[in-house]
């Protein structure tokens, strides 16, 4: 159907550019009782992302110029999300040999990651940049030390101590932002950080782009509105008071992610960078995780939050406290990833926003396989009530849901 921009204005729907999410975890091949593309398609449609960047850390790894077409070829349907593929930068993902990266650019990839298993060695992943620069793509990198970082299952903080579990500290991801950004410095390639989670990260960051180094980050929805409390049953978001009918059982795996929740400072300054353009894009790292893999015993649970669906809501909160404008955390999810891409946005995608409406998330009522969120059963204000791809309304089912409630 066609989109009459004019219609859902009139109703007093805010219409956007349709959001880009340069981080999402799609699972096909190899994982797909967690999602396939066609499921992730329609939670990013749901979300009002209209164009989603698929990491590679599927089984196999997307590492090949045969797969990735093959992929690329699978996603083409008019019913969800448009799907862009982020190769990985080695071999498998197991950080030994570069993939043919030249010909993973040739056969579509957007970026190259080897996303939740950093590059260990230096010298590769200067190669790897290197490499990159020559196809003018973009190299996402998940920042840790994973000798540092150990077997950590939280961030390391007071939280970490009164719960008893081991802690990731700050410095895992703050001693290879620093390494990277070297890197980058010395190489040209375009470096892009993923889901910075620490003050520190975003202060590196901050000087290395006054310096003039070809560095660009996001960060995630969940680390902008939950903080390391949450493991320990909170459900206040960074900006709410402690709210003692909201408290949650601890060590619920669905607030396990990685990098981990952090301390509220760092999620100040996570807005911070957002504010002052340290930090260029919000990027959700939606990662969907079958039932089996979450409702286990919080050190042996999966990491990853399912994130399409509830990002703009958790992000419209910090703008209700005036943490950041609302343009800024609009341009963050459509003109700060768009330039990450070295791309235009799209000349006809669309997000329409309801600003007030209030709605309960619901496992069942998410369109994504992955219900893995420790959002379920709370109630979130604004949402995406519509979206467009091309010109075309390929989703509008909240638009109605939020006639009935607000009686418009
Ligand atoms: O929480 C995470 N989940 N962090 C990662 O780095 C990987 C991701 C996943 O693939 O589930």
């Amino acid at each position: 159907m066609k989109f009459d921009r004019r219609a859902f204005e009139a109703k007093g729907y805010l219409v956007v550019p349709g959001f880009i999410d340069l981080h999402a975890h799609l699972r096909e091949p190899g994982f797909e009782d967690s999602e396939t593309i066609e499921t992730g398609r329609r939670a990013a449609l749901r979300g009002g992302f209209t164009t989603i960047c698929a990491m590679p850390n599927t089984e196999p790894a997307i590492d090949s110029p045969g797969l990735l077409k093959e992929l690329l070829a699978r996603g083409k349907t008019v019913d969800g999300a448009r799907v862009r593929y982020v190769a990985a930068i080695t071999r498998g993902r197991k950080g030994r040999e570069l993939a043919d990266m030249v010909e993973l650019a040739a056969a579509g990839a957007i970026a190259f990651s080897d996303d939740g298993s950093p590059v260990e060695d230096s010298h590769l992943f200067r190669s790897a940049l290197e490499y990159a620069r020559v196809t003018g793509r973009p190299v996402i990198e998940h920042a840790q030390d994973l000798a540092l970082s150990a077997k950590g299952v939280m961030h390391e903080g007071s939280v970490s101590a009164r719960l008893g579990l081991p802690g990731m500290p700050a410095a895992a991801e703050e001693s290879a932002v620093a390494r990277d950004i070297a890197l980058a410095r010395m190489t040209g390639a375009n470096l892009h950080l993923t889901h910075l989670s620490t003050a520190g990260s975003i202060e590196l960051v901050r000087r290395a782009k006054a310096d003039g180094v070809p560095v660009t980050c996001d960060v995630t929805p969940h680390h902008l509105a939950m903080t390391d409390e949450w493991v320990a049953g909170s459900r206040a978001l960074a900006w709410e008071v402690e709210d003692e009918a909201l408290l949650a059982v601890p060590y619920d795996s669905s607030t396990k992610v990685n990098p981990p929740l952090r301390g509220r400072a760092d999620v100040r300054a996570l807005w911070a960078g957002l504010v002052d353009g340290t930090v260029d894009a919000i990027a959700t790292d939606h990662a969907p995780h079958a039932s089996v893999k979450k409702d286990v015993e919080f050190d042996q649970a999966a990491f990853g939050i399912s994130g399409l669906e509830t990002a703009l809501a958790l992000v419209l909160g910090g703008v209700g406290v005036h943490w950041a404008a609302l343009g800024t955390v609009i341009d963050a999810l459509t003109l700060g990833p768009a330039r990450v891409l070295g791309s235009d946005l799209p000349r006809d995608d669309w997000a329409v926003i309801d600003r007030d409406v209030e709605w309960v998330v619901r496992a069942d009522e998410l369109a994504s396989k992955g219900k893995n969120t420790p959002l379920i059963g709370r109630t979130l204000t604004g949402r995406v009530v519509a979206t467009v791809v091309d010109g075309e309304l390929r989703y509008e089912g909240a638009a109605r849901v939020a006639e009935a409630v607000n009686g418009r």
